[in-house]
């Protein structure tokens, strides 16, 4: 699979809604939300106001990438906040396996991701109990940062114990995503490729979507 998710992390969002009637019309499959609150990363983004917003607007799943300490307290809000799939860092949690079943339990998809200095070998217990996973490919909090090659291999490792255990999970690898390295992750095994700034910040975001598959 080939999916672009672009995250709206790099939006205008003085104008947001006129960003997501872009994606709406762009070839794009998911709309990425990075949730962050401060602490968990050296960043604040947004939180359920604006999901709340965007939801009768966009005409594609959200797929919402919390980086927050204590998910718990908030996955079934964000599903009500119009989620189509909620993820959180393994690395933020001391079980995974209650918060999962919680999302699960509102008809959202999972997601479980790591950071850069996670050994992925941790997720490969968590496979059969999540639709994706997210390998981050920067050290998650800001967008615009340069991507990381190691992540290629990372993708390769899951990909292989996907194969394995015959699953149908997804793998999505987010951060400093482009038209360089985007052909190089979907060959090695990822499903969705998150894209700020490489959508975003260029003249045609539309076009670029579309190169982001070629
Ligand atoms: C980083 C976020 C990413 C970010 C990607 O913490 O999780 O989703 O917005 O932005 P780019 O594509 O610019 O690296
Ligand atoms: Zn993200």
């Amino acid at each position: 699979m080939k999916y672009i998710a672009p995250s709206i992390l790099s939006a205008d969002f003085g104008h947001l809604s006129d960003d997501i009637e872009m994606l709406n019309r762009s070839e794009a499959e998911l709309i990425h939300c990075d949730v962050m609150d401060g602490v968990f990363v050296p960043n604040l983004s947004f939180g359920f106001p604006v999901m709340e917003a965007i939801r009768p607007i966009a005409k594609k799943p959200l797929d919402v990438h919390l980086m927050i300490t204590h998910p718990e307290k908030y996955v079934e809000r964000f599903c009500d906040a119009g989620a189509w799939s909620v993820g959180f860092h393994l690395e933020a949690v001391d079980d995974p396996l209650p918060i999962l079943d919680r999302i699960k339990a509102k008809g959202v998809r999972t997601c479980l991701t790591i950071n850069p200095d996670i050994a992925p070998a941790r997720l490969v217990p968590y496979l059969d109990k999540v639709d994706m996973v997210l390998l981050m490919s920067v050290f998650a909090g800001f967008g615009g940062q340069k991507f990381i090659p190691e992540t290629l291999d990372k993708v390769r490792f899951i990909r292989s114990e996907i194969t394995k255990r015959a699953l149908p999970t997804w793998i999505e690898v987010d951060g400093g995503v482009n038209q360089d390295n985007a052909h190089l992750l979907f060959e090695a095994g990822a499903d969705v490729l998150v894209a700020g700034s490489s959508v975003f910040h260029t003249p045609c975001p539309e076009q670029a979507i579309i190169d982001l598959k070629k």
